[in-house]
């Protein structure tokens, strides 16, 4: 394959921001990125690598901005369908809307559709990885699976497991959700750019039993994923702690049956004590900050600096269908809000961290995606930044590429994502 050559400006990390603050990231405001047979080979100014690469495909972006494919660390791609419905909080949330939508995933037929759909609003948004939650069909996971490998994508995803506390027709049990996740990991997990996540929902619908069953199977396979929802809501702390009663609190519950470690996603994350801090700390989990469906179902405000102070990873995600939208600016607006209303001001930079290369630490897929940089796998996402009147005469004002930025990710949305490269292709009409 020939190589390509994509101009415009250019922003890249060194490091984290929040450890190093903005001399962790790398402007270049006529920049370009080399990429070859789906990876980056060099980011650098425009004038020099076009001296270098001479023989090569150019595609000008102009004065838009290239940067990491936005990766999404928490999702559920089976609530597409009922996102933005009205009025409950979690628990009554999950009964009135989400339980039976889920349950239309038995039809291969539904969840094929809503695959599709979930990638292209995804991708329409930036978004070139993700986690997803599927459902507790095989069938779900299948589809999700397939239309990704279709895309080329990285992208990660899990049966979810549930044998209490749901519906007839959602449940499964700790032996058959046991199986069917290990047939659906031996099947899926390293094949192209795909990833397994071992999937129980939470410990309110899965007996102590399940919980077991889903540890040793995340033992069995370490380089897979975990993903789970902790400390979402106070209603669901009490339920929970009715439930397991033998338990300190949350996340003890995910740890005494394997569940917390490298590689686990624990969604929400809000009402931790101190207690579980240094347990998330000392077991290297992660936290997925899913702040639109915090404010959306009323669920509270994630301490997202205090987390990432304690060098616990942490990432952004849309949390549909919780979660209100599928842009990733709206999703990194919202952290900068949840943030305000803590007193805390997240710089563009962080935010823009947290949706790119948090995120992929986080999934452990941090060496392959989320950073513009030499070696990485050329998913590339490319941001005008005066998509429409009000932020085009806003960043005319701007003093800087993050005031400039930051306009794009208060005001902005999919129109602002003028390019999508996976691998090197795009997956936008040009
Ligand atoms: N907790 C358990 N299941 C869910 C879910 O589907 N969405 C959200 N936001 N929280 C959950
Ligand atoms: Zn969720």
């Amino acid at each position: 394959m020939a190589t390509t050559l994509l101009l415009g400006q250019t922003l890249s990390f060194d490091n984290d921001p929040f450890a190093a603050g903005l001399k962790a990231a790398r402007h270049l405001s006529r920049g370009a990125v080399a990429m070859r047979d789906g990876f980056v080979l060099e980011v650098g100014p425009a004038a020099d690598l076009r001296g270098r690469y001479g023989d090569c495909t150019v595609v000008d972006h102009g004065n838009s901005l290239l940067i990491a494919g936005f990766v999404d660390a928490h999702v559920h791609y089976s609530q597409t369908g009922i996102i933005a419905s009205w009025g409950k909080r979690l628990i009554d949330w999950l009964q009135t809307y989400t339980f039976p939508e889920e349950m239309r995933f038995d039809d291969p037929g539904h969840a094929q559709q809503m695959a599709e759909l979930y990638f292209d609003f995804s991708l329409a948004n930036g978004i070139t990885s993700a986690a997803s939650f599927c459902t507790i069909h095989p069938e779900s996971v299948e589809a999700y699976f397939a239309a990704a490998q279709a895309r080329g994508m990285r992208m990660i995803g899990g049966k979810v497991m549930m044998d209490r506390n749901a519906p007839e027709g959602l449940r499964d049990d700790a032996q058959s959700g046991y199986d069917q996740s290990r047939a659906l990991l031996e099947k899926w997990h390293g094949v192209d750019r795909l990833g397994y996540a071992v999937t129980p929902r939470f410990a309110p619908t899965s007996s102590a039993a399940q919980l077991e069953a889903a540890g040793a199977l995340w033992t069995e396979n370490p380089t897979c994923a975990m993903q789970t929802h902790l400390s979402e809501q106070r209603e669901e702390i009490a339920w929970m702690k009715e439930l397991f009663p033998d338990h300190p609190d949350y996340l003890s519950v995910y740890e005494a049956h394997g569940l917390a470690g490298p590689g686990a996603v624990m969604g929400h994350a809000i009402y931790l004590t101190q207690r579980e801090v240094e347990a998330m700390v000392a077991t290297g989990s992660g936290v997925a900050h899913c702040p639109t469906s915090n404010t959306f179902i009323g669920s509270g405000l994630c301490d997202v600096r205090g987390l990432a102070a304690r060098g616990i990873p942490i990432g952004l995600a849309t949390d549909v269908g919780g979660g209100s939208s599928f842009s990733m600016l709206r999703t990194m607006a919202a952290a900068y809000e949840v943030g305000q209303l803590r007193g805390d001001s997240l710089h563009a930079a962080e935010l823009l961290w947290l949706a790119t290369q948090g995120s992929a630490n986080v999934l452990r897929i941090g060496d392959k995606v989320g950073n513009l940089a030499a070696g990485r796998e050329a998913d590339i996402t490319v941001l005008d930044l005066a998509s429409t009147p009000v932020i085009s005469q806003r960043a005319a004002r701007a003093v800087d590429i993050w005031d400039a930025l930051f306009a794009t990710i208060m005001l902005g949305d999919d129109r602002a994502v003028e390019q999508v490269y996976v691998a090197g292709r795009q997956m936008l009409p040009a």
